[in-house]
This record gives C-alpha cells, structure tokens and sequence, in this order.
C-alpha cells in the first residue's frame, strides 16, 4: 500500500550509523524542506534517555558530524525528535514504544539497525506492540546473518509480521549517487551496450578500497571478515548493476528481477581463485598505523583483504573474468569499476610499427565520481619512421559536469525513499539469499582447504598474491 510515513522509529538511535549518517541525514532533508512537516521522530536503544537528552545527545553528533554550512536547520529539526529507552529482549517495553510512537496519521516507517541476535526479538516485540499494521513499513540495516542459514532465519522472522512489500533491506552503496549512476551510463546511452558483452570485454574489475583499519568495530569485523563485510553486499550489488540485463522499465521489480538473474549466474569458485590477506603494520599517507592483530589484542585469521577471480555463467558473461577485490589499510580509498575492452579484430596499423592498446572505461565510484574512456590516437607528426598511436583519456569529471547540486550522503536518499516506500534501491530477500549463497561456497572451500589469510603490510595493495592471480592471465590491476 502506498503512504508515506509521518513517523518514523530509528532503533539503535544512539549507536554510531545513528551519530555519523542518520541523524545527520534526517537534518539535512529537514533543511531542504524534503520530509513533511508533521513527520515526528522517536528515536530507541537501551540508553536511559529522556526526550531532552535525546536531543542534546543528537546536537552533539550534528556538531561533530555535520559540515557547519549543512546545520542550518538544526535547531527546529531537533523539535522534531522524541526517545524511548528500551531493551529490545524485554517484551513489556514495547507497549511503552509503541505509546510514544502514538497512531500516526499515514504510516510508520522503522528502520533497525542492530545486532543480528536481536532481530528475531525486536520483530516479536513490534508484533506485541501493534507495530506491523499494514501502515508500518521496515527498513532493515546489515548485517542480516552471517550465512544463508542464518540470513534465512532473520528474514524469515520478519517475513512473519511483515510482507516482502513493506521489508527495506538497505545496502547503502545503493544510495550513492554514483552508483546510481551505473544505470544511466549503461542504460542512457546507445554507445556501450553493443559491446557489453562477451564478445567485446576481456574483463572486468572491481576494486573497493579503503585506507581505514579495525576502527572501533572489533566485535563486530572480526566475526565478518572482508568477504562477508564487503564482498557479500557493497561488492556483489556493484557487480549486478555492472553485468545485468537492461530492464524493461525503472522500477523496483524489473530492476531487481535482472540483478538476482545475475546473483544466481556466479559461480561456485576454487580456493585458487581467491586470495585473503590480512594486514600488518605499515604506513598510510606517511602516517604509521599498527597491523589489524595489534589493533586487536590478539591473533585471529580473519581476513581484512579478499581478491576473487569470479565468473558468470551466463551467455552474456561467458568466458569474461570479473576480478574483485577489497580491502582495509590499502594505500587509498578508492572505488571504481573497469571494463577492459578487448583489441580490435585486425590492426591495419601493425604494417607501419604502430600498437594499438585496447580501450578501457574505467568508473570511479568513489571518492571522486570520474568517468574515463581511453582511446588511441594518433601522434601528430609526418610519420617518416613509422606511424605512432598513444592512448588518450576521454575524461568526464561528474563533478564539473554538475556543479551545480550538491552531494548527498547516501542515507539521506535511502531514509526518504523508506518514509515514501520506493522500494527500487533496497535489497529483495533473493538476491540476498543468492549473494549468501555463493559466499557461503566460498567459505566452505577456504574451511575445506585450510585457506589462512597472507599478511600484507599496511598502505600495500594486499598480498602479493593478489597479483599473481591476475598475472597469470596477463591482466593488470588498475591503479
Ligand atoms: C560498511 C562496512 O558496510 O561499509 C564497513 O561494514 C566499510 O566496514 C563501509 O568501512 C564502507 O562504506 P563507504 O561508504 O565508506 O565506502
């Protein structure tokens, strides 16, 4: 049913998504007058807090979180929150929510982020509570499980008080502007889909870089690791929106419906096609950092790098190598996707001397959004020893080319589209289960095998593993 919500119930509204990019969200589509003006927020975590404390607790992260010249709106959008202490373990809290929550008008719009062993109980306690009425949709953060099985479990929980049209799961790379953007390069021009495809792409990378450790998250990464963290949501959506089927039309069906054809399409890889590292201590930016066991305390084989050589076995894909990789302390935070082009079939300039390099489009996601197709040009001059032909980049800056609007954080699209319910960027339960899937194969051979995690030393592009694996089939990490 279509309504767009006048409340919204943030659990974990003191935990750290709350602090960097929820609240900071919400202020911002205050600011720009983007949410109705009667929609009231009701902030929920264990923290003993009253609706004053809430506030101060949330000015202090707009402070510290918020560019200055984005806190216009602050002082009336902290008008707009309310709190209601609760232990998501205890049922009787959640009519003292629900109390507070009141009868919205329209519809409610929950998002939860919290530990995955309290989903199950936080979804019995909403039942009680009388909040999954058909006007209360949900919005789900990661992580959802630690396996398929798992997974299932939570999604099952909530497929008990909630139908699959009124689940948002998020994965906020769907968010990004960029990413979105993914779409129309391929989808709003005629030029690249001809030869999106196997006959035309050699292969394809993608690369998800960060330059930041263990953070305060120790509890939580060492659990996941780089291939559950990553490569399981933030990877694999990249990677459907690069090799999918162009849909019909822009919705959340048709869109979703190609993505989870080709989450099903990945194949069941060998431990020889992955490689795990995990960092030591080394340098970023010049800046010494301690290695990922110091950061800890303690030993631990969990992997805070993974490369993988994956496949699709699909027409479209056969035979093309998609290699992946992500990582912590890598020497810079970068995200891009490269097609490489494959050579033109007969080179009429091999006669004169000349080389021709395929061409290659490489999409940076992130930090900055630039999109760069190398072409091969010809040297000027007479040529009398031989024709000469260089590679030269068609270079198109997005943020030249739209000056003009300003950059959004990714939860400030996502937040909207929950308290409006598109449900075009959010996760559908199969294409978790299929990225679940193949992860969990994954998984399976590096247990079966014995695979540990290689160090590499911080600041490096991961072990040096990670280069024979595209090495030997004579590709190149683009860096
Ligand atoms: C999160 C991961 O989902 O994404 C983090 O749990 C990671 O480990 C983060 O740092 C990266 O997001 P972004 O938007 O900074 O690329």
């Amino acid at each position: 049913m279509s309504f767009t919500a006048d409340r919204l119930l943030l659990f974990g509204a003191t935990g750290d998504l709350a602090q960097r990019m929820l609240l900071p969200s919400l202020c911002a589509l205050h600011a720009d007058k983007l949410v109705a003006e009667n929609l009231e927020i009701v902030g929920t975590a264990r923290q003993p807090l009253d609706d004053a404390a809430f506030r101060n607790f949330a000015r202090e992260a707009l402070e510290k979180f918020m560019p200055a010249e984005r806190r216009g709106g602050m002082a009336t959008f902290l008008n707009r929150l309310h709190y209601q202490s609760l232990d998501a373990n205890d049922m009787a809290g959640y009519e003292a929510l629900a109390a507070k929550v009141g009868t919205p008008e329209q519809g409610l719009a929950i998002f939860l982020s919290t530990a995955p062993n309290l989903f199950e109980p936080t979804i019995a306690g909403l039942s009680r509570g009388g909040l999954t009425g058909e006007k209360v949709r949900i919005g789900l953060e990661k992580p959802l499980g630690t396996s398929l099985e798992t997974s299932c479990e939570i999604n099952d929980a909530v497929a008990g008080a909630f139908p699959e049209a009124r689940i948002f799961r998020i994965d906020h790379y769907l968010g990004k502007e960029t990413v979105q953007n993914l779409l129309a390069l391929r989808f709003a021009n005629i030029l690249f889909e001809p030869l999106w495809n196997a006959a035309h792409i050699d292969h394809v990378q993608i690369t998800i870089a960060e330059t930041v450790g263990l953070e305060s998250r120790v509890g939580y990464y060492d659990g996941a690791g780089a291939l559950r963290d990553m490569v399981q949501n933030h990877m694999l959506q990249l990677l459907a929106l690069v090799a999918m089927e162009p849909p019909a039309i822009f919705n959340a069906t048709a869109i979703r419906d190609e993505k989870v054809k080709v989450l099903r399409a990945l194949r069941l890889i060998d431990p020889d096609e992955t490689v795990t590292g995990q960092y030591r201590k080394g340098a970023i930016n010049g800046q010494p950092v301690p290695g990922y066991d110091d950061e800890l305390g303690q030993d631990s084989d969990t992997e805070t790098f993974v490369a993988i050589k994956a496949h699709l076995d699909n027409w479209r894909w056969k035979g093309v190598p998609f290699y992946l990789r992500t990582g912590k302390r890598l020497p810079e935070r970068k995200t891009e996707i490269v097609i490489q082009f494959r050579p033109v079939p007969h080179s009429i300039f091999a006669s004169r001397g000349a080389l021709t390099v395929p061409n290659r489009l490489v999409i940076g996601i992130q930090p900055e959004e630039n999109i760069t197709l190398s072409l091969m040009a010809k040297v000027p001059g007479l040529d009398r020893a031989g024709i000469r032909l260089r590679e030269v980049p068609l270079d198109i800056a997005m943020a030249d080319a739209f000056a003009g609007p300003m950059k959004r954080i990714a939860y400030e699209r996502l937040l909207l589209d929950l308290i409006e319910g598109d449900q075009t960027l959010f996760v559908r339960r199969d294409e978790v289960e299929a990225q679940w899937d193949w992860i969990d194969g994954i998984r399976a051979s590096w247990a079966e095998h014995g695979v540990r995690p290689k160090n590499y030393t911080a600041g490096t592009w991961g072990p040096s593993a990670a280069i024979a694996l595209t090495e030997r089939d004579g590709v190149h990490w683009h860096e």
